[in-house]
């Protein structure tokens, strides 16, 4: 059983049912493209009452849950409690990602190189904290807001206001009890996805998200536009410091702490100057990154994921296909602000019959025989290839098939890749 209905859930059901070992495949709630692989079922993934009914009507061999929000909630435990087995971490492992009060100090206790900051719990605690900031800072508010609840100010004003804003409860409509002050860093972001059974650590592919809605990333955050990868993307030495330096320590932290991680740890980095520096925990497959690593896996998905909940992944090691791959999402018409739905999408078929290319659905849903939007983020198309520039030729061909209107796309994902790979970095 696989829980949510984005673009990330179509590829992990994908990655799922290209296993020997999975049969029947439910979704909850899915989307019209994953329901060409899984039987959908209708639910709030965060109503936990619901999913723990479902679970335990459909008795599946393994849960693999796609979201934050139902594992922040303890999703995991409460099926657990059933008896029932689920791939993701505790709500307290999970805290890594829903506390970002908690994950700095956790990274503070085991060394792990992340952001100077402060955690504050008035205002006026937060504007002290600013005098000891120079230049830009970033100020964040503690919890889950899918993106929303980071600022980079550039001037004491906009902090202030920002600090002012995020204690109010003006600025993401709820009064935040914690607000982060970090220091800015700068360099390249790379999100580097591992899986735990809550000792050893296994990585996948690392991939580059873009987050800004505009092309030459300008422009307000969104949920992500597009991602990569490439076997150029990460030195091997570089992902050897990473694994040793900032994954294990994290996975044996969590163990020691008596709340081991069992799951996918998304680690958040910015290679800066002194290193890769941990920006951020996730604790899940990213979206849209897990639509540009899942094709290229040979190796068996659900076998690796049963590794994880059974604490023997020390016997597991994924297979990729070499080379690269590129998922470019296509979004609604004004996404991330207000954008129509229920527009029906032309050229699917069409687009998807392009080989070597998938079409994931993220925002779809199935209105009679159209297929219609339903989503900010509507579908990606993402493609492996030889080379970056290859893939993402494809990738590109296969989403110039597609149609709805107001379609928006980026025609720049991967373009600073080529750039750098042309000048032989
Ligand atoms: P987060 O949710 O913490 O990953 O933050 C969202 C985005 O804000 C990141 O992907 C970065 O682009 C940016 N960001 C967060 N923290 C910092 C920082 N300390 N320095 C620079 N950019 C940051
Ligand atoms: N693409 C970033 C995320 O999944 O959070």
């Amino acid at each position: 059983m696989l829980l949510g209905g984005g673009g990330r859930e179509h590829a992990l059901a994908s990655a799922l049912r290209r296993s020997a070992r999975v049969g029947d495949l439910v979704c909850a709630p899915g989307n019209a493209g994953i329901a060409h692989l899984a039987r959908c079922v209708p639910l709030d993934p965060s109503d936990l009452d619901s999913a723990v009914q479902l679970a335990a009507r459909e008795q599946p061999a393994l849960t693999v849950i796609g979201p934050e929000a139902p594992l922040a909630l303890g999703l995991v435990d409460a099926l657990g409690r059933r008896g029932l087995r689920a791939f993701g971490p505790t709500q307290a492992a999970a805290q890594l990602e829903w506390s970002k009060a908690f994950s700095k100090r956790f990274m503070q206790r085991h060394q792990i190189p992340t952001a100077n900051y402060a955690v504050c719990t008035s205002a006026a605690e937060a504007r002290d904290a600013l005098a000891l900031f120079s230049g830009t800072v970033v100020i964040k508010a503690n919890g889950l807001h899918a993106g929303k609840g980071v600022l980079i100010c550039r001037t004491r004003e906009e902090a202030e206001a920002a600090i002012a804003g995020l204690f109010s409860g003006a600025l993401l409509g709820r009064a935040e009890t914690h607000v982060l002050l970090e220091e800015f860093l700068e360099g390249e972001e790379l999100s580097f996805l591992l899986v735990s059974d809550g000792k050893h650590v296994a990585p996948l592919l690392a991939a580059q998200d873009h987050k800004r809605i505009g092309e030459g990333d300008t422009g307000l955050n969104t949920g992500g536009m597009g991602a990569y990868t490439a076997d150029t993307l990460l030195a091997p030495g570089m992902r050897d410091w990473i694994l040793h330096h900032i994954a294990q320590p994290t996975v044996d932290g969590m163990a020691a702490e008596g709340t081991p991680f069992v799951g996918v740890l998304f680690l958040g980095l910015m290679m800066t100057a002194r290193g890769p520096v941990v920006l951020e925990y996730n604790t899940r497959f990213g979206d849209p990154e897990t639509q540009a690593i899942l094709p290229r896996l040979e190796s068996d998905l659900y076998e690796a994921l049963e590794a994880c909940v059974e604490g023997r992944l020390s016997d597991t090691e994924f297979r990729w296909k070499a080379g690269a791959s590129a998922c470019v999402v296509a979004a609604s018409g004004g996404y991330p602000g207000a954008f129509r739905t229920g527009l029906p999408i032309q050229g699917l078929p069409e687009a998807a019959s392009v080989p070597g290319v998938d079409i994931f659905h993220a925002g779809t849903a199935q209105v009679g025989d159209a297929v219609c939007t339903a989503g900010g983020r509507v579908l990606g198309a993402s493609a492996c290839g030889g080379t970056l520039a290859g893939a993402l030729a494809l990738a590109y061909s296969a989403l110039g098939k597609v149609q709805f209107a107001g379609m928006y796309f980026r025609r720049d994902i991967g373009a600073r890749a080529l750039v750098r790979n042309a000048h032989g970095g």
